[in-house]
């Protein structure tokens, strides 16, 4: 049984796609799965009762099957033929890491079957292919948490720079309710970048220093500089049109039920927003008070990991 987690951005989405730096935390939730072999290869997916081969299939599965067949294309020709099952335990569309933490489990999977050896920055390095298939230009974060976890900054062409926390992040995830897509959203962004370089650079910039600051502040695990640095990066977010009207309200009611800080998470125009608590009780206070408001709603609490320790 192979497991990737998801992932949260805690701070540095989308500026990570234009070579600045992202911190983000693997989460406890994640797809597990396996492969046996098979008369033919087939990948079948809950709780979404998908059923597919690689390479076909209609409509959002098409996607699915493309994916598939360039995770089948990383083994030998003469390989035997695999059923792949995943346990899908993370919402998609979410700015969870869903579709990569489904690649990397399932390229875990199928090294298992196999008998390949493969370091999990490898793994997070070679599921690449797949992410293309769903974002077009992913930068590779989400690939890179879900292959390897605990806390880190990442920058894209570069080693996954783990960090020591001194404390594990007690955080609160909640679901807008709203979908959206991250090529869009990434699409929108690059064209902001495109017409307006200076602009959208310096706010690129602005995020690059609060990654710089945040390792620090996450290392002496000073929470409440984490926290004010999380509702800054929200407003340079928002300043890239990225926020909505209901991220927004999530956010207040979060910093007004007692968190240190809050900001969406992922490629926004919907999906999830973070909060950031002092412990796991003040999260459940946060929780219980975003739980009208949202879809989804989760406590995670991030830790490091790897080579960190
Ligand atoms: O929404 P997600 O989980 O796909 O996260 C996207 C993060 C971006 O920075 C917006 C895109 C990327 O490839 O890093």
């Amino acid at each position: 049984m192979a497991f990737a987690g998801g992932k949260v951005i805690l701070f540095g989405e989308h500026a990570v796609v234009h070579q600045r730096p992202a911190l983000a935390a693997g989460i406890s939730i994640g797809v597990k799965a396996t492969a046996t072999e098979a008369n033919a290869d087939r990948l079948t997916a809950d709780p979404w009762g998908v059923d597919l081969a690689p390479g076909e299939g209609e409509g959002q599965s098409a996607d699915l099957s493309r994916a598939f067949a360039t995770a089948l294309a990383l083994y030998p020709e003469d390989r035997p033929r695999f059923h792949v099952h995943a346990e899908v335990g993370i919402p998609g569309g979410a700015g969870l890491g869903c579709s990569a933490a489904l690649g990397v489990a399932i390229i875990h999977a199928l090294d298992e079957a196999m008998g390949v050896t493969r370091e999990p920055e490898a793994r997070g390095e070679v599921s690449m292919a797949w992410e293309k298939v769903f974002h077009g230009n992913p930068s590779g974060v989400d690939n890179m948490m879900a292959a390897v976890g605990g806390i880190a900054v990442y920058r894209r062409g570069e080693p996954l720079d783990p960090i020591l926390a001194r404390k594990s992040l007690p955080l609160v995830i909640a679901h807008s309710g709203e979908s959206s897509s991250t090529k869009d959203m990434v699409s929108m962004v690059t064209r902001q970048y495109e017409r307006e370089p200076d602009r959208v650079g310096e706010l690129f910039d602005g995020i690059a220093s609060l990654v710089r600051n945040a390792k620090l502040a996450i290392k002496d695990g000073d929470h409440k500089a984490v926290g004010q640095l999380m509702d800054m990066n929200q407003a340079l977010l928002s300043g890239l049109m990225l926020s909505t009207e209901k991220l927004e309200r999530l956010c207040k009611v979060a910093r007004e039920a007692g968190a240190h800080g809050a900001k969406l998470t992922g490629a926004g125009g919907g999906g999830c927003m973070i909060a950031l608590c002092a412990s796991t009780e003040a999260a459940q206070t946060v929780q219980a008070a975003l739980a009208p408001h949202a879809s989804f709603t989760a406590i995670t609490e991030t830790r490091s990991r790897g080579r960190a320790k």
